[in-house]
Order: structure tokens, then sequence, then C-alpha cells
């Protein structure tokens, strides 16, 4: 059969009223999804994971894993135990073990006669390019690890990193994983205010970043955001930090602090090319990754080392179908994020992969630069996010046209629900109609993929993520726990631990019992909607909590609302994620200003300098990622009795749909005058 011939499956219908309610309208009103692209017959024969590795899973899921990891991962001292849940819900794995994570991405790789392998092409945003070997990797680490312990950086002290994408970034993690410290990646886009809470929260020792990056073919600054991040502030507690090593990227001029800065290339340079990994237990914290959560304070997500490389390296080897010696691997994801974790960093580099890394953004200079960067370096597979392909599909397809991708042999998606026209457009203008495409489903919290096709086994539908990977458990269940039929809609639930299961929020182990695990004692409750097609596969439709999901990036309502009523104008906010074609979801706030400023809205321009103000403002607290794409000035918010705001009204509202059922209101002739307000259109976007 042709590859470009679907066969027919039964339907993936989606309807509305799928239990949790509240998932973003828009992902409900779904087709009826009747294709499914099974692999080629050539792909299948030749894929690392064939349809017996669900069987043997499912005979033995702990064995299965100790296979794993004892194929994939590289132990100083062998574990014994495979996985210790007596105190549950903080998981051991492999907990007997000992392991280096910079030892298993690189040291091993050489040791294994691998060391003139490209580990790295980069691309600079300005054209500026560096290939990096396994050897020459391992020399940069060792140096890097040499400069951290010189600057007094001690095995469980805890590093932030807040650089950007730069081969730099990737040692600077390896380095720190390397003696041991857990590092913690700020992503480059988040402001001085959201930098200051994070460091405080990690109680960092030192921060990593770099006088700037390259963005949209401008250098931005990053420094200046390190230095007020660490500056003393009044009711602030003094910081943790003693230095900052700085990397030279731009050349930029750059404020310095004597005893404090430090510049990377100096303290990389002047360090020994010979380092000895420090070997850590299996459940030594390998990072903490701050995300969004449903209130206004981002959680510390705490993972290890040994059960979290197990997985990165699983997945990543039998999701992608990697052959470390033949493909030129790519994932767009910042390490920022934790795709850039996980599928930069860690699961590539374990696995011995050729990767790229390109520093800026796919319009920079011109629509083509990713293809273009497809082309010139051969990549086979390419892992990015409905957002950038539904960009590319406005851009138009004409542009990926111009350039030989036909070396693309895998394609995945992550972050956010894929849009069935954007598979389809990803399948065929960028897969040449043969690429299958993998729409992997996981979150920060889980470390690694966790549902998704395998490329050699599974007929992709388009928009579905479909199938637990082999070792995973996961659900759709109702209200009681109780799974739900085929057919039937729910909440995303993972019913037995992962490897790579986070082990805990840093700090605070009640939040993470409260927030995972009381919804449905025992079991980790993800935080999204979901739906099973009456094939048992699995369709995402959404977070059913306080979570956005914005151009993939996870933000949180509550936090975006305290940012607003921290500014003098505002007496009451409420942060919803409306529906958006481009961006999945986009922020649109609606606000209540102080009496004494309510008057300042009444006129156009009025409106349009609050509206400004508060976007403005929402960027200097969280960061721009965060700005809201609407602001709406209102009389009154609609609540409840007991007072918690109905998001589903105003979201109705935010996207221009008739109000649902507002009996639950306290007053409920709140919506009418929110709604007479809004007649007069407003609009600020950038
Ligand atoms: C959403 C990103 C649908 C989901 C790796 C999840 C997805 C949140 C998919 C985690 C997908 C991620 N289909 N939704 N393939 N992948 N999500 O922590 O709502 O930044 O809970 O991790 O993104 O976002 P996070």
């Amino acid at each position: 059969m042709p590859q470009n011939e679907p066969t027919t499956a039964t339907t993936g219908e989606r309807t509305g009223g799928t239990g949790p309610g509240d998932a973003p309208a828009g992902l409900e009103n779904l087709l009826h999804e009747t294709r499914a692209f099974p692999p080629s017959s050539g792909f299948a024969a030749h894929a690392n994971a064939q349809p017996g590795l669900y069987d043997q899973a499912r005979e033995d899921r702990l064995g299965f894993w100790a296979q794993q990891a004892t194929d994939l991962v590289s132990w100083r001292t062998p574990f014994t135990e495979v996985l210790d849940w007596s105190q549950a819900p903080v998981a051991r794995w492999f907990g007997d073990g000992r392991l280096n994570a910079a030892y298993n991405a690189v040291d091993r790789h050489v040791e294994a006669g691998h060391g003139d392998r490209v580990a790295i092409h980069f691309e600079g945003e300005p054209g500026d390019t560096r290939t990096v070997t396994y050897a020459e990797l391992q020399r940069e680490v060792s140096r890097a690890a040499n400069a951290l312990s010189a600057l007094g950086v001690e095995t469980g002290d805890r590093v932030v990193v807040y650089l950007p994408m730069i081969v730099e970034a990737v040692v600077a993690m390896l380095a720190c994983a390397r003696i041991g410290a857990p590092h913690s990646v700020v992503f480059g886009g988040f402001s001085a205010d959201a930098l200051r809470s994070r460091i405080a929260d990690a109680g960092a020792k030192l921060v990593i970043t770099a006088d700037g990056g390259y963005r949209r073919g401008a250098a931005s600054a990053l420094k200046p955001a390190v230095d007020a991040a660490i500056a003393p502030k009044e009711g602030a507690k003094p910081t943790t930090v003693e230095h900052v090593l700085v990397v030279r990227r731009t050349g930029q001029d750059v404020a310095w602090t004597d005893h404090t800065d430090v510049w990377w290339h100096e303290a990389v340079e002047a360090a020994d090319v010979q380092h000895t990994p420090v070997w850590v237990d299996a459940e030594h914290p390998l990072f903490i990754l701050y995300t969004s959560g449903t209130t206004g304070k981002p959680k510390g997500i705490l993972h290890t080392t040994g059960g979290y490389l197990t997985q990165a390296a699983y997945t990543h080897r039998n999701v992608f179908d990697l052959k470390p010696e033949d493909d030129v691997y790519w994932c767009t994801a910042d390490i920022g994020w934790v795709t850039g974790h996980t599928y930069v960093t860690y699961g590539p580099l374990v696995n011995g992969a050729t990767q790229v890394i390109y520093e800026g953004t796919p319009d920079t200079p011109h629509q083509g630069r990713w293809w273009e960067i497809v082309e010139k370096y051969g990549v086979s597979i390419l892992y990015t996010a409905p957002t950038a392909i539904r960009a590319c599909m406005k851009w138009g397809s004409e542009i990926p046209d111009r350039f030989d991708l036909s070396s693309l042999r895998v394609l995945g998606s992550v972050g956010e629900p894929i849009n069935p026209e954007a598979w389809m457009w990803y399948r065929r203008v960028i897969g040449g109609d043969t690429a299958p495409i993998v729409d992997t489903w996981w979150q920060t919290e889980t470390g690694a993929i966790m549902i998704s096709p395998l490329p050699g086994v599974t007929a992709a539908k388009p928009g579905s993520a479909q199938v637990p990977l082999p070792g995973i458990v996961a659900d759709v269940v109702d209200d009681d726990a109780h799974p739900v039929p085929d057919g039937g809609g729910g909440y995303l639930v993972l019913s037995e631990p992962w490897p790579s299961m986070l082990r805990g929020i840093w700090g605070d182990l009640e939040r993470f019992k409260d927030t995972y695990w009381s919804r449905f004692p025992g079991i980790y409750f993800a935080g999204d909607g979901a739906k099973k097609d009456d094939d048992g596969d699995i369709w995402l439709l959404g977070r059913v909590d306080d979570v956005m999901n914005i151009s993939g990036h996870r933000l949180s309502t509550t936090e975006i609302e305290s940012a607003l009523v921290s500014n003098e104008l505002v007496a009451e906010a409420a942060v919803v994620g409306a529906a958006d074609d481009m961006t999945g979801q986009a922020v649109v706030a609606f606000v209540i200003l102080r009496g004494e400023h309510a008057s300042e809205a009444e006129t156009d321009e009025g409106s349009a300098a609050i509206e400004k103000t508060l976007r403005d403002h929402v960027a200097q607290q969280i960061g721009p990622i965060a700005k809201p794409k609407k602001i709406l000035v209102v009389p009154e918010l609609p609540k409840t009795r007991s007072g918690k705001i109905m998001r589903r009204l105003l979201r109705d509202v935010a996207e221009n749909r008739a109000v649902g059922d507002a009996t639950t209101l306290a007053d409920s002739s709140v919506m009418d005058l929110i709604q007479t307000g809004l007649a007069k259109p407003s609009s600020s976007e950038d």
C-alpha cells in the first residue's frame, strides 16, 4: 500500500462533555478521525522497537525496566533492587546502584571508541557554527567541572543555569552532573524577578549565564537580569549566590562585580582537562526544574539520576528509532524547558547521538531557516512543537518546498495537542508523506515521554498520542477513579510508578502529595483531560486545572493574576487561556481597576495605556512569554457563592461564544455587565 493512502480506522470522534468539563473548548469539537497511517514495511522491519516490546513489558514490568537500565546506562556499581515503593509517592528506582550522568552522556562513548563522532553541530543565529565531537565534549565538560569545583561548588550544591541555546548550555548542565551538583535551568526569557525567586527557592550557590544571546537578528542581554536577581532587595533575604560565571557570547558590554563575576572562558581555559566524575547514588538529585502549577508559586520539580537517565535513553531510542551511527537528530526545544533537558542534553547524548543545536528563531533571517538547517546537516529525526508547525504552515508550503528534506525519516511533536490539520501538513510537507509522526505526551513531572506511538509499530492517527509506552501504565478515569470505557472521557492518570517520575517538589513534600496524589489516592493525576476512542487510543484534551499551555509553554493563570494585582492599578484579576489558532491557547486577562483609576479606562487612549502598562508589568514580573494577548477592563468578575472565579464563563467571553451555564454564580447579572462593557472592541496585541 502506498504510504500516503491512509487506512480507515474506527472513529476517534470527540464530543464535548468529557466529564472533566473544563477542557479547553475547540479541542472538544474535533472531527471524526478516520485516518490511520501504519509504518511502511521497510521502516517496521528495521525499527528499534518491535511489537514484542509491549508483551515483554506487560509480562514483567519491573524486569523490563531493569533490563533497560542495564542495557542503556553504564553503572559504576550495578543495582540489585529495581523499585522501592514503600515510601510512596516518593519512589526509589535502582536505589543501590551508583553512576554518573555526565560519564554516561560523554565519557563512555569516548571509551567505546566513538570519540571522533560528532556530538553537537551548533548553529548560531547569526550563522556562526561549531562542531563538537564526543572527545572534545569530554574535555570541555571535564574542564568546566574543574572550574565549578574551583569556585567552591560541591556535590549537592545547586547551580542555576541561565543561558541561551549555545554549546556551553549543555556543557554547563553536564559539568554540574559530573560533580553531582543539581542544576536548575531557568529559561532565558524569564525576567529578573522570576529568576530571583527560583534562585532563592533552590538556594543556588552559583549562577552560570552569558553576556547575552542572539534572538531575532539582534543581541539581547542576559547578565543584567542576573545582576538584578541577586542584588540586595528590601524584604528579600540576602542572595545565596557566591559567584556568577559568565559566558562571552555576544561581546556586548556588561557590568562587572569583581568579587562575584568570573568569565567562563578564563575559568574553563585555566582548568585541567582531566576530571574524575563523582559517582553518585541512583537517587542523587540530578536537577530541579521550575514549572507552573495551579498556585502562583512555581514548583521546583525534582529529578534524580538513575531512573531518569534510564527512561530518557529508552524513550529517545525507541520513540525516535535512533540509530546513533546514522542519524542526525534535532530537537528544537530550549534547555529552559524539560524537553531540552531530556531530549537535547540527556537522552541523545546518553545514546551517543549526533545532534543539531540551533540558537535562534525559525524565521531569522528568513522563514526557511529551519529547513535550511535540515538540508545542511541532513537531519533525519526532527522533534518540535505544534505551535511551530502551525507557524510554518501559515508561512506556506512553498518555503519548506525549496529545501531538500528527504533526509527526514521520523518526526516528533510535543507540548500540546497537535490539531489534525497541522499533523497532516507536517507529515505531507515536511515528512514527504512517508516519515512516521510520533505525538508524544509527557510533562516536566514525568521526566520523559509516557504516551506515544512507536514509529515502527503503531498505525498513527492524526491528533492522538494513542498508547502508553511499553513499561508505562496510563488510563483515563472518571470522577471516582474508575477507568472509563472505550469511547468515554475523563482524567488522565498514571497508575504505576515509572523510572523518570519526579521525586518531589523541592523543599515541599506536602505540596507534592497534595498536587499529584490526592485527587485519586495512590494514583498520579496529571492534570489533563483525555478521552479514549473506540480502539482504546488516548486523545489528550488539554488541562483541567488552572494551568495554561501557550505555544507549548506552561503558564499558570494564578501566577499571572498575582502579577497583575501586584500593580497599583489593579484591584482584582482573572486570567484564562483562550483557544488560539497559532499558539494553542492565548492569555486573556480580565481586570477590575482600583476605584481611583477606574475612570482612566473610559477613553480609548486611557484603556490602551492601561493595557500597555499591565502587559509590561507582567513581562517584568514573569517574562515576555506571560504577557496577556488581551486585557479587558471589567466592572465585576463572575464568582460562585464560595468566591471561586468561574473562569469557564470568562473563557466563553474570551472565545466569543455564548456564555454557558451561569446558574452557580453568586450574582447572575455579572455576566451581562461584563458583556455590555466589552461590546466595544479591544485589542492590545503586539
Ligand atoms: C501538555 C512538556 C497533548 C499537557 C513536555 C501536559 C500535551 C503539559 C502533549 C506538560 C501532547 C504535552 N499532547 N498535550 N503530545 N505534550 N502536553 O511540563 O497538558 O511543559 O500536562 O512538559 O503539556 O507541559 P510541560
